[in-house]
């Protein structure tokens, strides 16, 4: 039997249509990531359904490399007592999009640069002293700065 659109899910339903798994969704829960589930008159816990694109937005947000701290803090801009509109959802994909085109700068980056002198003070690859003489990039921080800052 097909639920009405009106009526909530429970944890298992969640889980199914959104890809993960139950004790994922209770983890969410457990760090109000996606609200309570409530009781139904019969004592079942359910969500509502506009739970299913936190949970995806979430899961996206992981995949971008958005800690779950951050991806909170900007849920809690969101209504609790109406799904979120889509200006709701535009306004945080906006506040995502540069963390998320930092990311791919950086992927980019470590793609090219890679197989080549990271900057990370090694010293150890023949174009280092051409790339980074005498650790020179250490001034500018610890790791990899060929990779992790823009030239
Ligand atoms: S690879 Fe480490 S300093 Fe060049």
């Amino acid at each position: 039997m097909t639920k009405k659109a009106t009526e909530g899910l429970s944890i298992g339903e969640v889980a199914k249509r959104s890809g993960v798994s139950v004790p994922t969704i209770r983890f969410y829960e457990s760090k109000g990531l996606i609200g309570e589930a409530s009781r139904t008159v019969g004592g079942s816990r359910t969500f509502p359904r506009h739970v299913l694109r936190r949970v995806s937005m979430i899961r996206l947000g992981v995949q971008f490399g958005i800690p779950l701290a951050e991806i909170k803090d900007i849920f809690e801009s969101l209504p609790t007592d109406r799904p979120p509109t889509r200006a709701d959802w535009q306004r945080i994909s906006t506040a995502w999009n540069a963390e998320v085109d930092e990311r791919i700068a950086t992927l980019t980056r470590m793609r090219d640069k890679l197989s080549d002198c990271i900057g990370c003070g090694c010293l150890s690859l023949g174009t280092c002293s051409l790339l980074n003489p005498g650790d020179a990039l250490a001034v500018e921080g610890p790791g990899p700065q060929r990779v992790l800052t823009a030239e």
